[in-house]
């Protein structure tokens, strides 16, 4: 009785571990529905993606995951639509700084509006709380679900 117990434990352990692996490598994935992008590309004619890949690259210029977007200097007027695990603490940081420098960049993230980055860099910028739940179209090209969390357009300047 204990022994199954214990197997039936273990079971479930891996379950889990697996299904936060796909939810994280998912998260990563997901694409900017393109009328949202749109939108935001006719007000600020963005010249670089600073994080994409092959087959979700919203500008001809973008940086992916081999060329590591956070390794590389960021100029000009830049869309940001980061990876959502722990990670995205960096890519806040790094728009954060690449607009002291000069750039422009907009940024779609999750409104965590109680996570410290939050608080210590979206909150120098300008914040446009989306309406609504954004559906993000995943590499299949299904966009029909609306994401489990509400977000936010967060544009930081020179
Ligand atoms: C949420 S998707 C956004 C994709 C696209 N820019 C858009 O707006 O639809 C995040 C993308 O960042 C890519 N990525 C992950 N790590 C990266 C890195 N270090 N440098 C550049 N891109 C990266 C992922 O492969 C994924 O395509």
């Amino acid at each position: 009785m204990l022994l199954s117990l214990i197997r039936w434990l273990k079971c479930l352990r891996v379950t889990l571990m697996l299904n936060a692996g796909l939810m994280t490598s998912l998260t990563d994935q997901w694409a900017t529905p393109k009328d949202l992008f749109d939108e935001l590309d006719a007000e600020f004619s963005f010249d670089l993606d600073a994080c994409a890949s092959e087959w979700n690259y919203k500008v001809a210029n973008y940086f992916d995951e081999a060329a590591d977007g956070l390794a590389q200097v960021w100029t000009g007027t830049v869309w940001c639509n980061p990876p959502y695990g722990r990670v995205i603490k960096d890519w806040v940081r790094k728009a954060y700084e690449s607009a002291k420098a000069g750039a422009t960049v907009v940024m779609l993230i999750p409104a965590r509006t109680d996570t410290a980055y939050w608080h210590d860099y979206v909150m120098k910028g300008e914040v446009r709380f989306l309406r609504g739940r954004v559906k993000f179209v995943s590499a299949d090209g299904d966009g029909s679900k609306p994401a489990p969390f509400p977000s936010a357009i967060v544009i930081f300047k020179p």
